[in-house]
């Protein structure tokens, strides 16, 4: 994985048919997404469940990009060779899964993987600064983690643009995760956003058997996240 902040659009595989996993990533794979974004859920840290390693492992020969895996689970390391053996590419954290993140981030790096680490809505930035030198990613979750289809947090906005200059020339990715559109795509990504997550935006209209609504959904965030781009630098 070479690092560029080229904005990537990572598709969020809550969203999908869960008897058609493998399917479903070979499609929005073949309609233009960067990376695939799979949600591990434990019932306990967030209110849903959804699936653990071996479901990465069964899909993983279906992704051909980056797998990109956002643990919101807690305690996290008892699981994170797992999910390394199970082939993600990227393993996200919560800074609120546990007292000991930055033992957390050195397990993560310490498989090969790249590190993640999100935040949620209401935790501030400042914890992220001496962890900079472990970190590949920052999420910054712009819905409270647990379910697919919320409203976007605008207050997320000025989050991002706080921790973009705090990143300065460093290669850590922001991911934005949670009510991602073609409306709110351009505000973070003017913040200085990279990766932008999005589920029901992706998959609505669309299917396995009808996958072009899928391509059509990507390209309208694309467009309307590099046009926010395009303004900034017009704009300098
Ligand atoms: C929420 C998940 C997200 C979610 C995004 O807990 O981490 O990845 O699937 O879904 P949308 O794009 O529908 O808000
Ligand atoms: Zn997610």
């Amino acid at each position: 994985m070479t690092f560029d902040r080229r904005i990537k659009i990572a598709p969020s595989i809550l969203s999908a048919d869960f008897a058609n996993f493998g399917a479903e990533c070979r499609a929005i794979e073949a309609q233009g997404c960067d990376w695939v974004h799979v949600d591990v859920m434990d019932g306990h840290f967030v209110p849903n469940l959804t699936f653990g390693p071996a479901t990465c492992a069964a899909i993983r020969p279906h992704i051909k990009g980056v797998m990109d895996v956002h643990l919101m689970i807690a305690p996290v390391d008892p699981y994170i060779e797992a999910f390394a053996a199970a082939g993600a590419d990227v393993i996200t954290a919560h800074l609120e899964a546990g007292p000991h993140v930055h033992r957390t981030l050195q397990a993560i790096r310490g498989t090969g993987r790249k590190a993640g680490l999100a935040l949620n809505p209401g935790t501030p930035i400042g914890a992220v600064e001496h962890l900079l030198d472990l970190l590949d990613l920052v999420c910054v979750m712009t819905v409270n983690p647990g379910f697919g289809g919320q409203k976007f947090i605008e207050s997320q906005v000025d989050k991002v643009r706080a921790l973009r200059a705090m990143i300065g020339d460093r290669p850590i990715h922001i991911e934005i995760d949670g009510g991602v559109t073609p409306e709110t795509a351009p505000l973070v990504v003017a913040a200085g956003a990279d990766v932008l997550v999005a589920g029901s935006a992706v998959f609505k209209g669309g299917s396995v058997d009808n996958p072009a609504p899928y391509g059509a959904n990507i390209r309208a965030i694309r467009t309307a996240a590099e046009a926010a781009l395009a303004h900034q630098f017009a704009a300098k």
